[in-house]
């Protein structure tokens, strides 16, 4: 799976994000250390804060699938700026995958890719509890 893959994967989920409030739709591909990818829309509600990213929709539906160890993730959105991964979605990915490559697209196709741990420097993950 070559980055350009993962990020087109990201951008073909838009369609399926459900964004009557915001209006902004924003796509996912994770991509696990056994190839398989899974996908997720950003999927919105009327009780605002029930919205869930299209990020860790991604992440929900792979953990709940039996997979947990991944390699990539690639989300994108289709604003001016690169559609940055949210504080609470750097989180959750920190958990499962610290060393996690991030590919961060904008609305022109351009992405940037860079270490989930540049994203969340000093994370709190499960070693931390130790
Ligand atoms: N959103 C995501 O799906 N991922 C992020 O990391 C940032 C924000 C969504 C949530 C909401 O549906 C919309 O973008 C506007 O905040």
């Amino acid at each position: 799976m070559t980055d350009q893959a993962l990020v087109d994967l990201a951008f073909s989920m838009l369609e399926r994000s459900y964004v009557p409030y915001s209006r902004f739709p924003v796509g996912a591909a994770l991509l696990c250390a056994g190839g398989q990818v899974f996908t997720g829309c950003n999927v919105e509600n009327a009780a605002y804060g029930s919205t869930i990213c299209a990020e860790r929709t991604a992440l929900v539906k792979a953990v709940s699938e039996g997979c947990r160890e991944f390699s990539a993730l690639a989300v994108a959105g289709n604003s001016t700026d690169y559609c940055w991964p949210c504080g609470a979605c750097r989180q959750m990915l920190y958990e499962f995958a610290p060393e996690l490559t991030v590919l961060v697209a904008r609305g022109d196709g351009a992405f940037v890719k860079l270490p989930l741990k540049e994203l969340l420097p000093h994370g709190f993950g499960p070693k931390s509890l130790g």
